[in-house]
């Protein structure tokens, strides 16, 4: 089993004291009613990704400054990182306020800060790590992330001297020409000695085209001042890559998703049409296990080993057992034993647990449904609130009627039944290990083991009405000579049949 995450840092990793993420801007260029920050990429949102990279640093604090959208955010928070402190940023005062904002809600805090945008999904524990490595290793006070890319518009560059040391960083719109020419830019990741970092935050101006605090000017007066500073490249440019508006998210997205498809496919799985195929980052899949191409595998969904699945199938914290095989299914909150057999054209729904060699075929949706090994619901059925044990074969369209209208109620069918086409069980009910239904039939009350239930209406035949009632009809002309065929047509002595003029 490959998790699809990328590997872990190499040990022994290097921490922090406290990780700050910024997350309080109000993303105006996402143009939308969500904070920008809670925009969502491989099965986590933005400050989600941010926050699972930094993990691995494990900071003793972890602080997220929140503004804009700031009730959605904390919310947000408390359930992917409660041990996480929000702290206000009342006004949107730029990325160095809210540093600051950051340190003043942890005024004892001592040593190494890493200091990160909320907005960089695409960063990694490895490249925090070597970040931070190289910190510690170049007895460092303020170390920059940056990257060479091809195009830095937008970003801020990083201007070194002769030397190669860093000297200050220049955003954008208040970079000179000669500056903008520059590909090496600004990732918005920061390793700083918290005192350090606390004083020059202190001093900083708004004198710059944005009238912000930009955390970005840090770097100038501490070179200035002597202090000893570093920008360190990452190793991959997409690590450092922000997202600002959709455009970029959905550019985002596609890159994400092909790392994940990547270290899949590396790791011994089949995967037919990457353009076509998203998992994310939360979902593990299993050697030799094929996806199709239309695969969705989202949250904390397991494929095993073998297993194949799609083409066109979307499977949400949804467990696949080995060697099972998933066919244009939609599925959430479901299991699927190994060697089990599902769709096309199937709905799985929450508390479905299907056994191992079980199988759910065509058309047939199951909710709150335990199947036991090798049992079959082939076709065309709905099966809620039951548990059926193993060997049993449901008749097609079979609906398992478990609501009455105000509550819920269960079925229970043993082992080793079979139930015939179109029954319905009308719960509370149960049918006993090898009994038999009837096809046809309304199940209300139990049926003990062996038994075989028939529970509808004896069939009556009206013997000619066809011909009284529809005279003249193809039916009528059809029944004619079939009884005109018959040796003995004794229904209807009366008279001959239009068939006994035309031969
Ligand atoms: C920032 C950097 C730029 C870098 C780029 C990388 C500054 C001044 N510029 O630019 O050099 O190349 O990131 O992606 O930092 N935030 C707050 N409070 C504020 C303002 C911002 O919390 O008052 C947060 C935002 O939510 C965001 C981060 O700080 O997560 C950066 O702000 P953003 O406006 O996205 O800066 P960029 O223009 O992308
Ligand atoms: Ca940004």
């Amino acid at each position: 089993m490959t998790h699809a995450q990328p590997a872990p840092a190499p040990d022994p990793a290097p921490t922090v004291a406290a990780v700050v993420v910024l997350a309080a801007g109000q993303g105006t260029r996402m143009r939308s009613a969500t904070p920008k920050v809670l925009h969502t990429l491989g099965g986590r949102s933005l400050v989600g990704h941010v926050l699972a990279a930094a993990e691995p640093l494990a900071a003793g604090t972890t602080v997220v400054v929140v503004g804009s959208g700031r009730d959605q955010v904390e919310e947000h928070l408390a359930q992917i990182a409660p041990s996480a402190l929000p702290v206000v940023q009342e006004e949107q005062l730029g990325s160095g306020h809210a540093a600051a904002v950051a340190l003043a809600a942890v005024p004892d805090l001592e040593g190494s800060v890493l200091v990160v945008n909320g907005d960089s999904p695409l960063l990694t524990s490895r490249t925090l790590a070597a970040l931070v490595a190289a910190h510690d290793a170049a007895g460092s006070v303020f170390t920059v992330l940056t990257a060479e890319v091809d195009d830095p518009t937008g970003l801020g560059r990083i201007v070194r001297d002769g030397s190669g040391a860093p000297r200050a960083i220049v955003e954008e719109r208040d970079a000179t020409v000669e500056q903008r020419a520059i590909r090496e830019v600004n990732a918005g990741v920061y390793v700083a000695n918290a005192g350090t970092l606390r004083r020059v935050l202190s001093g900083l101006a708004t004198d710059n085209a944005q009238g912000e605090q930009y955390l970005t000017d840090a770097l100038a007066p501490l070179v200035a001042g002597g202090a000893p500073t570093a920008a360190v490249r990452a190793d991959d440019p997409d690590d450092v890559l922000g997202c600002n508006d959709r455009v970029e998210l959905a550019a985002r997205r596609r890159t994400l998703n092909d790392r994940v498809l990547d270290a899949l496919m590396r790791s011994g799985v089949t995967v037919v049409d990457p353009l076509t195929t998203w998992v994310d980052v939360t979902a593990t899949v299993g050697r030799d296990a094929v996806l199709e191409p239309g695969t969705h595998l989202r949250g904390v969904t397991v494929v095993g080993d073998g297993a194949h699945v799609g083409p066109d199938t979307t499977l949400a914290d949804t467990h696949v057992g080995d060697l099972a095989t998933v066919l244009r299914t939609h599925a959430v909150g479901a299991r699927i034993g190994p060697d089990a057999s599902v769709g096309p054209f199937a709905y799985l729904r929450p508390g479905t647990d299907l056994g191992m060699g079980a199988k759910v075929g065509t058309f047939v949706e199951t909710k709150n449904a335990q199947v036991g090994e090798g049992s079959k619901i082939p076709h065309l059925s709905y099966v809620g609130d039951a548990t059926i044990g193993r060997g049993t074969n449901i008749g097609a369209a079979t609906v398992f009627v478990n609501y009455d209208g105000v509550a819920k109620h269960h079925t229970t069918i043993g082992d080793h039944a079979r139930t015939g086409a179109d029954n319905m069980f009308v719960a509370p009910v149960t049918v006993g290990d090898g009994a038999y239904t009837a096809a046809g039939s309304v199940i209300t009350s139990d049926v003990p083991p062996g038994a075989m239930a028939v529970a509808r209406a004896p069939q009556r035949n009206v013997a000619g009405w066809v011909r009284r009632r529809r005279s003249g009809t193809p039916a009528a002309d059809a029944a004619a000579a079939a009884e005109s065929r018959s040796e003995a047509p004794r229904e209807d002595p009366s008279g001959p049949s239009r068939a006994d003029h035309d031969s």
